[in-house]
């Protein structure tokens, strides 16, 4: 692991690392992100190890301008507008995906929709030219540690796991990114942050607030109120140790019942990280497959199987 003073040869090898498939930390205005190539999904996988994140949260897609953007997601009339007024800076868009998107699907927690953002962070944007792609970056914490907004910090919290740190000097608005769901005609608040309500309305031409998606008043612990997470129409049985007649398998490991039907396999080599990047196309795809329930074999609870089993768990009690 290293802190490096991000000067014009230290994002070079921060960009060669990122097409490598390693994860880089930098700065952007808002707090420090930890970044991985968004079109590789082992890569992606690693930050969520990294962070020790419990859950798959989707991503936000960091890219260098309105066209980038784009290309990853339809940019609404409202999307366009708030693209005009507050990019480059704090304001994330949740598109619908493009066809072409490359992003992988893990990024997105499997959604048919894309979070997306243009830094304005003159390290961050560096690093986005530089890299030729676009970077998935949540905030360079520890899950459930506050955001980091000193290079410092991300050292303390994610040092031992990050194995380059780019030095920009302390962030300057210090919140996230506030995240607007921009894909139907009137905006939604999904997260406060660096950017108002009152903001984003003015820019809009609104004389009214714009709506703030009320989670707090959703029950938490019903799995509708994550209504922004992939849920297969399959049933799923969890913890499957045999299939049964009209069952699709979604294997893990070596050692694989005998099954004629649909089959895929998270990482026939029993490894959590490939099973983490492979878990939602693999989820989508049996769903294609339109059997009688999708039969899991357990996978391990340590590691990044704590996120897997939870993104199951939740699959498997949606109606
Ligand atoms: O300021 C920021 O936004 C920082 C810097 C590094 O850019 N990044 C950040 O990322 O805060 P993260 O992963 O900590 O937060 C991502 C937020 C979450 O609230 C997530 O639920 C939401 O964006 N989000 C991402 N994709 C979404 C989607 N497709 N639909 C709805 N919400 C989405
Ligand atoms: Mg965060």
């Amino acid at each position: 692991m290293s802190v490096v003073n991000a000067s014009p040869n230290a994002i070079a090898e921060a960009a060669e690392a990122l097409r490598d498939g390693r994860l880089v930390a930098f700065p952007t205005e808002t707090v420090y992100g930890i970044g991985a190539d968004a079109t590789n999904a082992r890569a992606v996988a690693a930050i969520f190890e990294a962070k020790g994140r419990p859950r798959f949260n989707p991503l936000i897609t960091h890219v260098t301008d309105i066209d980038a953007a784009a290309r990853l997601g339809e940019m609404t009339q409202t999307a366009r507008r708030l693209a005009a007024h507050f990019w480059p800076g704090a304001l994330t868009l949740v598109l619908r995906r493009t066809p072409a998107c490359p992003v992988a699907d893990l990024a997105t927690a499997g959604l048919d929709t894309i979070a997306v953002r243009v830094p304005s962070h003159p390290v961050a944007r560096a690093l986005l030219a530089e890299a030729g792609l676009p970077i998935v970056a949540p905030s360079a914490n520890r899950s459930n540690h506050v955001s980091p907004t000193i290079a410092g910090h991300v050292e303390a919290d994610l040092g031992t796991r990050v194995p380059l740190i780019l030095d920009g000097g302390p962030t300057t608005l210090g919140l996230e990114s506030t995240v607007v769901d921009a894909t139907g005609a009137e905006p939604v608040v999904l997260r406060l942050g660096a950017i108002s309500r009152e903001d984003i309305a003015r820019a809009l031409g609104l004389d009214r607030p714009v709506a703030l998606a009320d989670a707090l008043s959703a029950n938490p612990s019903s799995p509708g109120m994550l209504a922004r997470h992939y849920a297969p129409a399959t049933p799923l049985r969890l913890d499957a140790r045999d299939v049964r007649p009209g069952e699709a398998l979604l294997a893990f490991g070596r050692e694989v019942p005998q099954h004629s039907g649909a089959m895929l396999n998270l990482s026939p080599s029993g490894d959590l990280l490939e099973a983490a990047a492979n878990l939602f196309a693999a989820l989508r795809s049996l769903d294609a497959a339109k059997a009688a329930a999708i039969a899991v074999m357990p996978i391990p609870a340590h590691g990044l199987g704590e996120a897997i089993n939870d993104r199951l768990r939740r699959a498997a009690t949606i109606p």
